[in-house]
């Protein structure tokens, strides 16, 4: 007997889930059309402007601002929390120094769970003493293991100081400069929320299975790896550096990739049909570097002038990855840890999902579209 196709009636096939509500969350608004990205009810302009990192992990926690000994207890928190325990200290230890660092950061936030006292309790307040230590040791991950890969000793965490402060003095054992410090700080606030992205929806779709939060995370994380998520913004910086050695005409490279249907990293988005806010506030930190490291202008110059050439050829604008990524490379910081660090901000996000999903839960469990043959004849294997 032959195999018939599918032919029943089906509900409308949203491809890759776009448009689709599939819950609801208090966290982030988009307006995609206007360009407009709030916190908890809050301009992302205001708070690159106004807050810190510590500060937007508080309102996006706790759906409010706090006041100020609850940002100071909050603070404390994160910074008690910041070493490793020292099997997963071990691991980094004798993890593969060529291993890429965002495996390396999804497979010790997996071990973290073997050593946190709430793994399994689910109530708000494991959960938010959960989102606190992961934030906190993220960071720690990150920069134990790029010390190691270099056979040097990890920079054991400050009990004081802010996120990016740490971040920055365990990455190279130095005290970093203020405004650099400042400038990486706003960067961990653009990169804390953005609704129900690839990862976060990956990290709901684990929790609403009831699994625990390291088990969510550690699926977010790998979601978040790819080229066309967090992954983007390292592309972005091979193709600038691409740019800048060869010499190449910005606008012929841009075409020529354009006409073999490639993609440029850095531009387009499911949700923006204008230019990601967040890459307004990112170029500003751009052209802020450039007023003290020449290199930036560098990088400015020519971000802005692929911008213009993606614009005239495509119609599509820079996104979150697209201007990250010259603001990294002119700290200094190595190109395989920027999507590590688009991690260690969103984990915050993440957990903030995370805590809405176990409160008010519900599988998520959509259903394919089935094209396949049906009532096909079994063969036994001899007659094959
Ligand atoms: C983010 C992204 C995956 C969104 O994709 P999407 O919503 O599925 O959009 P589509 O793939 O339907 O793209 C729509 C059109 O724009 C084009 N397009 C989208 N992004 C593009 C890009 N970065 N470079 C070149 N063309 C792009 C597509 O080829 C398509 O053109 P076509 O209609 O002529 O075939 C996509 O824009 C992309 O791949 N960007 C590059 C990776 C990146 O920067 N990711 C970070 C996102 S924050």
């Amino acid at each position: 007997m032959s195999a018939e196709q599918n032919v029943q009636p089906r509900p409308e096939l949203k491809f890759g889930l776009e448009g689709v509500i599939a819950l609801e969350s208090h966290l982030c608004m988009i307006d995609g059309e206007q360009g407009i990205l709030l916190y908890r009810g809050y301009d992302i302009d205001t708070l690159a402007k106004h807050s810190t990192f510590e500060e937007t992990a508080y309102l996006l926690w706790h759906g409010r601002l706090p006041k100020r000994q609850e940002l100071e207890e909050l603070t404390s928190q994160l910074q008690a929390h910041r070493a490793l325990p020292e099997p997963v200290l071990n691991f980094l230890r004798q993890a593969n120094p060529g291993a890429e660092p965002m495996d390396v950061l999804r497979t010790a936030v997996s071990m973290l769970a073997f050593y946190d006292p709430d793994v399994r309790d689910f109530s708000p307040e494991a959960n938010l003493r959960k989102a606190i230590r992961l934030t906190a040791q993220a960071p720690t991950i990150i920069t134990a293991f790029h010390r190691l890969r270099q056979g040097l000793e990890p920079v054991a965490p400050l009990q004081s100081g802010s996120t990016a402060h740490n971040f920055l003095y365990m990455l190279n054992g130095t005290e970093p400069d203020p405004e650099e410090e400042h400038i990486f700080d706003v960067c961990l606030i653009l990169h804390a929320e953005h609704g129900l992205n690839a990862s976060t929806f990956t990290a709901r779709v684990i929790a609403s299975t009831q699994a625990d939060m390291h088990a969510a995370i550690t699926g977010a994380i790998g979601a978040l790896k790819g080229p066309l998520h967090g992954g983007a913004n390292t592309g972005v910086m091979d193709m600038l550096l691409e740019l800048d050695r060869s010499g190449v005409d910005p606008e012929l490279w841009i075409k020529d990739k354009l006409a073999r249907k490639e993609r440029i990293m850095g531009f387009g988005h499911r949700v923006y049909r204008t230019i990601d806010p967040r890459a307004i506030e990112l170029r500003e930190l751009v052209a802020r570097l450039a007023e003290r490291k020449p290199e930036a202008s560098k990088w400015l110059e020519l971000a802005q002038r692929i911008q213009q050439i993606m614009k005239r050829e495509k119609n599509l604008d820079p996104n979150v990855d697209f201007y990250s990524a010259p603001v990294y490379y002119t700290l200094g910081i190595p190109m395989d840890l920027f999507t590590t660090i688009f991690a260690m901000a969103r984990m915050v996000g993440w957990t903030a999902h995370l805590m809405e999903q176990y409160a008010n839960n519900r599988l998520i469990r959509p259903r394919a579209a089935y094209v396949g043959p049906m009532n096909v004849e079994y063969t036994p294997i001899e007659q094959r």
